[in-house]
């Protein structure tokens, strides 16, 4: 079974070719990154001019990539929502007019579902170690952390189509936060990668950021407040403009806003694990790839299987939309050419295809 997933859902027009919902044949991404980069932020009609002018060559590539033609794809999955509307229209209309021309099914797949299964897929090895040609892995239930630019969601996943969302960021997104500061104080966009590399280099207790919602029980975040103690500390240091060129001070304000950070996500990660009884758990999404944070992981989760997915796999990708659109289209979940691009669609909406519902007969228009 070929599926063709296509995401376009932010600021990267993406495309993949995935087998049996696990194996990568291609992973086909066109970055916005450089046209982004002097805004410091995605501009959202900027960004859906540009998947129009790149999905054609992209969905092209993904196909030679994957040395496979149009007429081997059995079904076509598109990220639907979460997303900004001018972005995720480009995706699923393309998608539409492709599954309609060949006469294949549509899928419709939630951003974040794809995020939450990427640990399954891959080119030889998912991230959990397990072949990618070994068809039926044992599914056992884990908690899944997706944190990126957008979202900073936890999440219990029991299938591939059964998520039961735990928490959720109050305010800003964590790689949202990330990218904040590095702008106020001037350090390039994305800000994420640049306070990762610099962190490494820097003191993580020479300022005493906040670790915000950490005490509470519940599973949700904040990082505004953490987020504005930073821009607090830097007026404290004379601002934005005298700090620079100060490579040390940079470093250790990297390192003690990116401590508090991990100390979040690992702290509501172990809390969520232990709440569940589960020994299981997947981080996912962009903010996935940050070195301190794998590294905390790596030496604080104690008896903890942890999947961390390729890099390639944790920014947005298509091959991640691909593979849950394998279990939509296991489950008959199809959608038709009247599914809609939906900005907040929730992640239990996984599990449903989209279509119309069929006229009432005899009721009126009210
Ligand atoms: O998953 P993604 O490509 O897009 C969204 O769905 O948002 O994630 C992009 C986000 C950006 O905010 C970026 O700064 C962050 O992930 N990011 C990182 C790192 N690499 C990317 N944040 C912290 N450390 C990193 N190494
Ligand atoms: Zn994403």
């Amino acid at each position: 079974m070929l599926i063709l997933g296509i995401e376009s859902s932010c600021d990267e027009t993406a495309a993949a070719v995935v087998e049996d919902g696990r194996r990568v044949l291609s992973n086909n991404i066109a970055s916005q990154v450089p046209i982004h980069q002097r805004y410091g932020g995605v501009v959202p009609e900027i960004a859906s001019r540009a998947h129009l002018e790149q999905i054609v060559q992209i969905v092209e590539g993904a196909l030679s990539g994957a040395r496979v033609a149009l007429s081997d794809i059995n079904a076509i999955a598109v990220t639907r929502g979460p997303g900004l509307i001018g972005c995720l229209l480009v995706g699923v209309e393309f998608a539409k007019g492709l599954a309609a021309a060949r006469g294949i099914p549509l899928l419709s797949v939630q951003h974040i579902a794809g995020h939450l299964y990427s640990p399954f897929i891959g080119r030889e090895h998912d991230a959990w170690g397990v072949p990618v040609t070994d068809r039926a892995p044992a599914f056992e239930p884990y908690i899944g952390l997706a944190v990126s630019g957008g979202h900073s969601s936890m999440a219990l996943v029991r299938g591939p189509l059964a998520y039961e969302p735990l928490g959720e960021t109050l305010d800003d997104a964590v790689g949202e936060a990330y990218d904040k500061i590095a702008k106020h104080i001037g350090l390039g966009y994305p800000g994420g990668p640049i306070v990762d590399r610099l962190a490494a280099q820097g003191n993580p207790r020479a300022f005493a950021f906040p670790r915000p919602l950490l005490n509470r029980d519940d599973l949700d975040f904040s990082f505004s407040g953490l987020k504005s103690s930073f821009a607090r500390e830097v007026e404290k240091l004379g601002g934005p403009d005298a700090i620079q060129g100060n490579g040390k001070v940079i470093a250790d304000l990297c390192a003690s806003f990116q401590a508090a950070c991990i100390d979040v996500m690992v702290g509501k990660c172990a809390r969520a694990l232990k709440q569940h009884r589960l020994s299981r758990l997947a981080v996912v999404g962009g903010v996935a790839c940050n070195r301190g944070l794998r590294a905390a992981l790596a030496t604080r989760m104690k008896n903890i299987a942890v999947a961390l997915p390729e890099p390639e796999f944790c920014t947005d990708n298509a091959a991640m939309i691909a593979g849950v659109g394998h279990h939509v289209h296991a489950s008959g979940a199809h959608s038709d050419a009247t599914m809609n691009a939906k900005v907040g669609l929730e992640l239990t909406a996984s599990a449903k295809g989209w279509q119309q519902a069929a006229p009432t007969p005899g009721a009126g228009a009210s």
